[in-house]
């Protein structure tokens, strides 16, 4: 049985207090959890506080990105090794909002995810397309350029140890999910141009669904059978909300 994988993204929101809160409730609200991985992608400042709130639990943690390079002149970059320091498990790599806000093009996001490998971090592989690219029936065509560029670099070998995130561009924070029919036949469209390359490799991948997943929403989501979890932006900041979409996971 493939592993089930809810992640929040908290992208750059909190601050020492209300990360703390949220923590403490969020741990309470999973602990009874069977079967189902939890995890929390924070802002860099916070991996320390988070590894100590969270150590013993069964809550993961993990970044929202990551140099490609060991270390070295980087102004303002964080290293995979910098990140093993604070015992995360996994590295966002791909977000659209670097992809698209920070010029990060899938060369850099394959380097990014081979290093994150390397380093003995699960890399979370974010792709997704526009809704400019949706309407023009381009959608997999540019997913599959996305997963090409890191199947050239790393080879599909790799994705035994890494997460896939299908995150729909036009669905993240604006409220419009992709029906869970949308999201499955992106799903199938990933799993199975993998499959052709290494079935066992597709058959054991875990593959999220990420954009605007919410309390109400999750359970359709994840019911589908090639949705394996989600990665949780809004959701994430809220307890209740998220609490509630790690538990859509069992459902
Ligand atoms: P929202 O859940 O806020 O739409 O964000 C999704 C996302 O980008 C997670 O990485």
């Amino acid at each position: 049985m493939r592993k089930k994988l809810v992640a929040g993204n908290w992208k750059m929101h909190g601050n020492l207090a209300e990360n703390n809160e949220l923590l403490n409730a969020v741990v309470s609200g999973v602990a009874g959890l069977r079967d189902a991985s939890v995890s929390v992608c924070v802002p860099y400042p916070y991996l320390s506080s988070v590894q100590a709130t969270l150590r013993d639990t069964n809550i993961t943690w993990g970044a929202q990105n990551v140099s490609q390079y060991d270390k070295g002149a980087y102004t303002g970059e964080v290293s995979t090794a910098m990140l093993k320091d604070f015992g995360c498990t996994y590295a966002i790599v791909g977000h659209s909002e670097r992809r698209t806000l920070f010029g990060e093009h899938s060369k850099v996001v394959a380097e990014k995810y081979l290093a994150a490998q390397n380093a003995g971090l699960i890399p979370i592989l974010c792709v997704g397309e526009t809704l400019e690219q949706r309407e023009a029936g381009t959608t997999e065509k540019i997913i599959e350029e996305q997963l090409k560029a890191v199947i050239a670099l790393a080879g599909v070998d790799s994705l035994s140890k890494a997460v896939v995130a299908y995150e729909p561009i036009w669905a993240i924070g604006t409220g419009k999910t992709a029906s869970p029919q949308q999201a499955q036949d992106v799903h199938e469209f990933i799993r199975s141009g993998i499959a052709a390359q290494n079935a066992g490799v597709a058959e054991n991948l875990t593959i999220q669904y990420g954009g605007s997943v919410k309390a109400n929403n999750a359970a359709e989501l994840f019911a589908m059978p090639d949705i394996d979890g989600g990665l949780i932006g809004g959701a994430s900041l809220i307890a209740s909300d998220f609490i509630a979409v790690c538990h859509a996971l069992q459902n």
